[in-house]
């Protein structure tokens, strides 16, 4: 089984969500996967800009973009596809910023959706080409939001990255999430114990799957 390891918190040693991405990953290891590890944080992917969009999506008629730059960029979303596209199960690190997610994670996005690599148009509508793996979301947040009042209208972050992968074809989704560690260190340790339980049964019986 192969295991494709994200974070994007910059937080480092402070960061919550790295905590749990490393004690998931660790389990998965112990079970027999092969994991890859990107740091999304350490090794910033750039934002989609003008002259990549325009190599990655030429326009007709217009001249494509050519350069080092460009190439290497090219290189770089090949290489996140490659990752992506060879993992049985995403671990995604997720903090909540400003009830989405962190600018790192989403320029990951930016790179691995892509029209016909990871979903494409048909006369029925679009279709997901990336079933057939398993995502876990490492969600983490100051606030809490599961099951209150506030999670319709300001969970853009769960929610999003549900329906990113959901429009790639991926309906195996699971979330291992902290919340309210903004709440108190016992809220937070909580938080902690609660989402090590849940890597508990997340992992339970993976060693067969291997
Ligand atoms: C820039 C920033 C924005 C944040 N926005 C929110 C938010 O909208 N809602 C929330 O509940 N917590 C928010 N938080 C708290 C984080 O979600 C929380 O600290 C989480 O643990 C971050 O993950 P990390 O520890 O892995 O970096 C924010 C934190 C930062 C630094």
């Amino acid at each position: 089984m192969n295991v494709l390891h994200l974070d994007s918190s910059p937080l480092g040693g402070a960061s919550v969500t790295r905590e749990v991405t490393a004690a998931l990953a660790a389990a998965y290891r112990a079970a027999g996967a092969t994991v890859v590890y990107r740091d999304l944080a350490a090794q910033p992917v750039a934002h989609l800009g003008g002259e990549l969009l325009q190599a990655l999506r030429p326009a007709p008629g217009a001249a494509k973009p050519e350069g080092e730059a460009v190439a290497r960029e090219l290189a770089l979303t090949e290489t996140l596809l490659a990752e992506f596209l060879a993992a049985d199960v995403v671990v995604v690190g997720a903090p909540m910023y400003n009830f989405s997610v962190p600018t790192q994670l989403k320029a990951w996005i930016d790179r691995i959706a892509q029209a016909g690599r990871t979903f494409r148009y048909t006369p029925e509508g679009p279709q997901g080409l990336a079933g057939g793996r398993k995502v876990v979301i490492v969600s983490s947040r100051g606030g809490r939001y599961a099951g209150t009042a506030f999670e319709q209208a300001m969970d853009h972050q769960e929610a999003y990255l549900r329906a990113v992968f959901g429009f790639l074809g991926i309906t195996d989704v699971d979330v291992v999430r902290t919340e309210g560690v903004a709440m108190g260190a016992e809220a937070r340790a909580a938080a902690l114990a609660q989402a090590q339980r849940e890597i508990e049964t997340l992992t339970a019986g993976e060693e067969a799957a291997v």
